[in-house]
């Protein structure tokens, strides 16, 4: 009978949690029958179609600012600190081992942190889930792929150079090669390793249109060069048409995206002429939104810490230092 009541107290000691919330309230509340406790990492619940992650986790990725210091980041993570804070100042790694593999990349001029490109693949994608960039570039997404227990990835990149430098990160850093493409993106859906696969996440940087390739002028005279010299690169055209081209590219991909998959796509402002205002996120998001199905969900920003300030337009006029880009979130809906 003594054991039958000690047994009844531990399955009720088990059902309950306490949670902490940002502000310090503490709440004990009961672990329902679909829900599963994570520990430190919260309460995990199983009718989650989505991703792995629990409610604190989700709840940690809806702040709008994205924060990305790495080596912080996993202790305050815990700590709830980024629930509490709307900006603190950080930044990834550029050397060293927690760099993966920049001094390969850095040959790009535009590459992503494989830890940024991992989180939002953790958020978007359950294990198992298959990833689309249909312009690679040296593979951001496909290394925060690679970061991440079982997840699949495909990348499409017009140039050859920027293939064989992703593979020689994996072998360096010693992570799983996903598939690589040397093509032009407009041919995806003639591509054999993608066009009978369904996706689970695009997620994708596509050149942010003539921003590298074109004529520099005041604020922005810092020359980086264009990613290639082909004239299919979607950075070595008018801004126009860049748009109308993007559209089409990623029309032919949503195509491969499940019903209910996300397609993030990143993009920066660029510096505004009299002529036009250059908010090429919200032309973005206009553009895409053209296309059947697909609806903007909302945006998130990434505040890089590693690019440094310029004295722009001194002592003259006000030119804005980017600091940010824009992470734009779609979601096919059919
Ligand atoms: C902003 S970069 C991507 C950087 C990437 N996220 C990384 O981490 O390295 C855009 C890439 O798109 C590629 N690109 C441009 N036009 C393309 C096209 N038509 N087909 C495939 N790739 C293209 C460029 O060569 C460039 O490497």
């Amino acid at each position: 009978m003594k054991e039958k009541r000690q047994s009844k107290s531990i399955r009720n000691i088990q059902k309950e949690k306490i949670i902490i919330y940002p502000n310090g309230r503490k709440v004990k509340r009961k672990i329902k029958d679909y829900e599963v406790d994570m520990g430190e990492r919260g309460i995990y619940n199983t009718k989650n179609k989505l991703n792995d992650l629990t409610g604190k986790e989700w709840t940690y990725f809806l702040n709008s600012v994205y924060i990305t210091d790495f080596r912080k980041k996993e202790e305050e993570f815990r700590l709830w600190k980024y629930l509490q804070e709307s900006i603190i100042e950080t930044k990834y790694p550029t050397n060293g081992k927690e760099s993966l593999g920049h001094n390969l990349r850095k040959v790009h001029p535009s590459p992503k942190p494989p830890q940024l490109m991992k989180e939002i693949i953790a958020f978007f994608t359950k294990s198992g889930g298959w990833i689309l960039d249909p312009f690679m570039g040296v593979g951001g997404t496909l290394l925060g792929a690679s970061l991440l227990e079982n997840r699949n990835a495909v990348g499409i990149e017009l140039e050859k150079k920027y293939i064989d430098i992703y593979y020689k990160v994996c072998k360096q850093e010693n992570l799983k090669p996903q598939i690589a493409i040397c093509e032009d993106s407009r041919n995806i859906l003639k591509i054999d390793e993608v066009k009978d696969k369904t996706f689970d996440l695009i997620l994708t940087d596509p050149p942010y249109a003539n921003m590298l390739s074109r004529k520099r002028t005041g604020g922005d005279r810092k020359d980086k060069g264009s990613f290639t010299s082909d004239e299919r690169d979607l950075g070595n055209i008018p801004y126009k048409q860049f748009l109308r081209e993007l559209r089409n590219i990623i029309k032919k991909s949503v195509t491969l995206l499940k019903n209910k998959g996300y397609l993030v796509i990143f993009c920066k402002d660029m510096q505004p002429t009299k002529e036009y205002h250059n908010l090429l996120h919200a032309d973005i998001v206009e553009e895409i939104s053209k296309i059947p199905s697909v609806y903007f969900k909302g945006y998130k920003i990434w505040y890089d810490k590693t690019i440094n300030l310029y004295p722009y337009g001194y002592p003259y006029s006000y030119v804005s230092n980017q600091l940010h880009q824009f992470i734009l979130i779609f979601r096919k809906e059919e």
